[in-house]
């Protein structure tokens, strides 16, 4: 005899499977990136995850803290504890917060992207290393998730990162034809 009280358990959730066209995802993408990002991202561990996540890329490409000149040829001990690269991580990682609040909004999502690439591409920074961001960013996710993280929640991330890396390669492509036009008429002179 039931005792009345017994709750259908919740249906699952049915996934429209279409990726966006630009960026990639699926909506089933897009929440697991709101979800993981709650983990990543959560009021009081962004500032130590991020920069968690600097020591993790400065270990593997430690060429990459040459772009910083305050972090230039600092031992990751000591930068570890430096209160400048809380400062810097925190801002990079309240910028992909950004990203996961306009995740659902493929054109904010697509704007915000464009003027990192932008400002980045003003500072000589190449494709190349916002590749080795996306390896880094992986390993970090599965480290920082622990037992919160599957494969289909780095598939997610991935294609976002992916979808950066894309946009970043549009932008640095059409500066340099930008440029090679204007060297062209220049020289035509
Ligand atoms: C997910 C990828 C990245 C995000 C979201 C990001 C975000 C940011 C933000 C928000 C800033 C501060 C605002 C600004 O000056 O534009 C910044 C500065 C900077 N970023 Fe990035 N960044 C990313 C990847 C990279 C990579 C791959 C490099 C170098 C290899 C890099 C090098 C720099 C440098 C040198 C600065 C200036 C730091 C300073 O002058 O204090 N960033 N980045």
């Amino acid at each position: 005899m039931g005792c009345g009280c017994s709750k259908k358990p919740a249906r699952p959730k049915v996934y429209d499977p279409t990726p966006d066209p630009i960026t990639g995802l699926t909506q089933k993408d897009r929440d697991m990136i709101v979800d993981s990002w709650k983990i990543i991202g959560n009021r009081n561990a962004i500032k130590q995850n991020a920069v968690e996540f600097f020591m993790m890329l400065f270990a593997a490409y430690p060429h990459i803290q040459n772009y910083f000149g305050i972090f230039k040829n600092k031992q990751l001990s000591e930068l570890r504890t430096s209160p400048k690269i809380k400062v810097h991580a925190a801002s990079v990682f309240y910028f992909l917060n950004s990203y996961v609040e306009n995740i659902q909004d493929t054109e904010k999502f697509m704007g915000l992207v464009e003027k990192m690439a932008v400002a980045h591409i003003a500072r000589g920074i190449n494709v190349e290393e916002f590749e080795k961001i996306r390896i880094i960013f992986i390993n970090f996710l599965k480290y920082i998730l622990g037992y919160h993280y599957t494969p289909e929640v780095e598939r997610a991330w991935d294609t976002l990162l992916r979808a950066q890396i894309a946009v970043y390669k549009q932008i640095e492509e059409s500066i340099k034809a930008k440029q090679e036009s204007a060297d062209t008429d220049f020289s035509d002179v």
